[in-house]
């Protein structure tokens, strides 16, 4: 039977479930409770496992998707019976429906509520942090472009780097117009925004970004007033003959763990006061009013936003105004701290991809003439987190 919710597997929150099996099961209230052969119980709401029905009945067996509405479920919903089958399953029959229902040991275990915790898989929590290079012992994540193209395990080896500290990064890209889009197309879907499919970083006359100066660049989020903003960033070098220009990456979440432990005032303050973040041009006017520092449910950082080149006017409650700055502060010094930056200088054929509701990027000035040339592009986390469920579904033992 087709389940969307999660790949077939044995092996949950770590633990490999593959000799676990259900040992009995009773029926106290208005839960089943299963006691397994590891000596660990579970006690399943009847409406949620009635809810969580495998059935054709219940699902198109093609898609696994739901026909049932939760209020097509009678809300006295209880269970008549329970029992162990030949296969070491359970077979559930629900009242007042008389609905029978069989669930697989296997899918039990691995999606139940009391034995493994909610999902908190997009923020700081499922990441790994770092400082600095000195977090880095092994080396950066550098797989080789002729490597990510051809082999699933290295594509495997960037796009996890990319998922767990934020950043992974190509070498060997042929340096060639429209790139970046390539590599884009293995590992999400691209993000066309008013800047085109893709954009080119050098110095113009009259920019409509200081990105296309030869001026240093603060660490920032690109597009903070995008709503939501890109998820994933691409910066491809194709020439880089001058001086300086060096790429810099900060992971905020580190940077935002600092502010949280040092000043948690300010942390709290940059987590509940939106931000008018804006970007206009003959052709575009773009606006969102978003926290620089955004937590998810259960109080973890999952978005960090900062550029200090599109902040537009502030309107803050007049209270709000002095400690918003003093919050604004500490968390842009903690962002420009030596000591949490990992510089690179990109030579053509470099490709970095980032996760930019995460990892800051900055470029130190340009002090030299010559030509430099980067193309950028972006795409989203969702279909990164896509091509990674495929690719290790795909791979696993
Ligand atoms: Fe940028």
């Amino acid at each position: 039977m087709p389940d969307t919710s999660a790949a077939p597997h044995a092996r949950v929150s770590g633990v490999d479930i593959t000799d676990v099996h259900i040992n009995g099961v009773e029926r106290p209230g208005d839960e089943l409770q299963i006691d397994w052969s590891d000596g660990l119980s579970s006690h399943l709401y009847a409406l949620w496992l009635r809810d969580h029905c495998q059935m054709p009945e219940s699902r198109d067996p093609d898609s696994g998707q739901r026909f049932l509405n939760v209020t097509d479920i009678p809300e006295d919903c209880a269970i008549a019976s329970a029992q162990v089958t030949a296969d070491g399953g359970l077979d559930v029959v629900f009242q007042p429906e008389g609905h029978r229902s069989l669930f697989t040991a296997d899918w039990l275990r691995a999606h139940c509520y009391c034995l493994n915790g909610p999902y908190d898989d997009r923020s700081e929590a499922a990441k790994r942090l770092w400082a600095g290079p000195g977090d880095f012992p092994d080396g950066l994540p550098v797989v080789p472009y002729a490597d990510f193209a051809a082999d699933p395990k290295a594509r495997l080896k960037a796009l996890r780097a990319l998922r767990s500290v934020g950043f992974a990064l190509l070498t060997g890209v042929p340096a060639e117009d429209g790139m970046v889009l390539r590599v884009i197309d293995r590992v999400g879907y691209l993000r066309e925004t008013n800047y085109g499919r893709l954009f080119d970083v050098r110095a113009v006359e009259k920019p409509t970004n200081l990105a296309y100066t030869n001026l240093g660049l603060g660490a920032h989020t690109d597009n903070p007033y995008r709503d939501p903003v890109p998820g994933v960033q691409m910066l491809h070098c194709l020439v880089n003959q001058a001086g300086g220009g060096e790429s810099v990456l900060v992971d905020g979440f580190k940077a935002a763990a600092i502010l949280r432990a040092d000043h948690p005032e300010a942390f709290d303050r940059l987590a509940r006061t939106p931000v008018n973040f804006r970007y206009a041009d003959d052709r575009a006017d773009l606006v969102s009013r978003a926290t620089m520092i955004e937590v998810g449910p259960r109080g973890r950082v999952r978005t960090v936003r900062f550029n200090n080149r599109s902040i537009a006017p502030l309107r803050l409650a007049p209270a709000e105004v002095r400690p918003f700055y003093a919050a604004y502060r500490a968390f842009a010094a903690i962002l420009e701290r030596p000591d949490l930056k990992l510089t690179r200088r990109l030579d053509p054929g470099d490709l970095v991809m980032f996760d930019n509701t995460r990892v800051l990027h900055a470029r130190t000035a340009i002090t030299q003439g010559g030509a430099r040339h980067l193309q950028g592009a972006y795409s989203d986390l969702d279909g990164l987190f896509s091509t990674l469920a495929v690719l290790e579904r795909r791979t696993a033992p």
